[in-house]
């Protein structure tokens, strides 16, 4: 990814860019600001100066499974904020947490061949809304990122973690990505429909959470759910 690469000053969505107009595959956008930066389901994404905004196009057929994909992008930035000194862990499915505070993001969005992936990464804003568990790699080490360097490095990891992705699947990654998980082994709320409590017991080859209930063993895929400590 990122032979061919288009920086832009603003957009709404890097992510837009790549589903609206025909780049060729492994495109890479990049934006200063995004006025209708997104997050999974519909959420906005707070996207001011500072933060590292980017898109790239993947084709679908290249990958046996898509599912555990934002896993698999959240680990390859987890190496990059690792390579820095920084101690991350993996949010299941899509986060990237520093301190118990979220640093980066992940969405995947499909729609046929085209599977376009985005990734926010603060890197140096200097304050976040309240209300959002926010923080940069600035805020955190009063140490400014050069963003292209930052960038280009962590490219470097998606190409080579994406790459082992498709020839190996997830199994490769499973034993790295489980001992970087948050709330692994603890009680956490699962929302999909309906919350559920139970304790974060594993996660399978598709990278689906494995939740211990009451009612047995319970697996959510990485769809339509939401996890949160208790
Ligand atoms: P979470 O558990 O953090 O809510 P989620 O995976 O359930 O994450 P997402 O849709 O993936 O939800 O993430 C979007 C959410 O991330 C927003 O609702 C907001 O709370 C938070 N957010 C928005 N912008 C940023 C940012 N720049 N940095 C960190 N968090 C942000
Ligand atoms: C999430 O946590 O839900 C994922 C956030 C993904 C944000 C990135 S920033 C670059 C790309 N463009 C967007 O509008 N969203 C993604």
């Amino acid at each position: 990814i990122g032979d061919f690469m288009l920086w832009l000053e603003e957009t709404g969505s890097t992510q837009n860019i790549l589903k609206e107009f025909s780049f060729p595959y492994g495109t890479v956008v990049v934006a200063n600001r995004q006025w209708e930066g997104r997050g999974r389901f519909g959420r906005k994404w707070h996207s001011e100066e500072g933060g590292l905004y980017f898109s790239f196009l993947l084709r679908a057929e290249d990958f046996k499974e898509l599912l555990p994909l934002p896993l698999v992008v959240g680990y390859g930035v987890l190496l990059q904020i690792e390579r820095k000194g920084f101690k991350p862990m993996l949010k299941w499915v899509n986060d990237v947490y520093v301190s118990g505070k979220k640093v980066c993001g992940v969405l995947v969005e499909r729609s046929k061949e085209k599977v376009v992936v985005g990734v926010g990464i603060n890197l140096n804003q200097k304050e976040f809304p309240s209300d959002l568990m926010a923080t940069s790699l600035y805020m955190l080490r009063n140490e400014v990122f050069e963003k292209k360097d930052f960038l280009l490095e962590t490219l470097e990891i998606l190409d080579r973690v994406l790459e082992e992705f498709k020839n190996f699947g997830f199994e490769k990654f499973r034993p790295a990505i489980r001992q970087r998980l948050m709330f692994l082994g603890e009680e956490v709320v699962v929302y999909s429909q309906e919350p559920v409590v139970g304790i974060f017991e594993d996660i399978d080859q598709e990278g689906s959470l494995l939740l211990r209930t009451a009612q047995g063993l319970l697996k959510f895929n990485a769809g339509k759910v939401s996890l949160r400590g208790s």
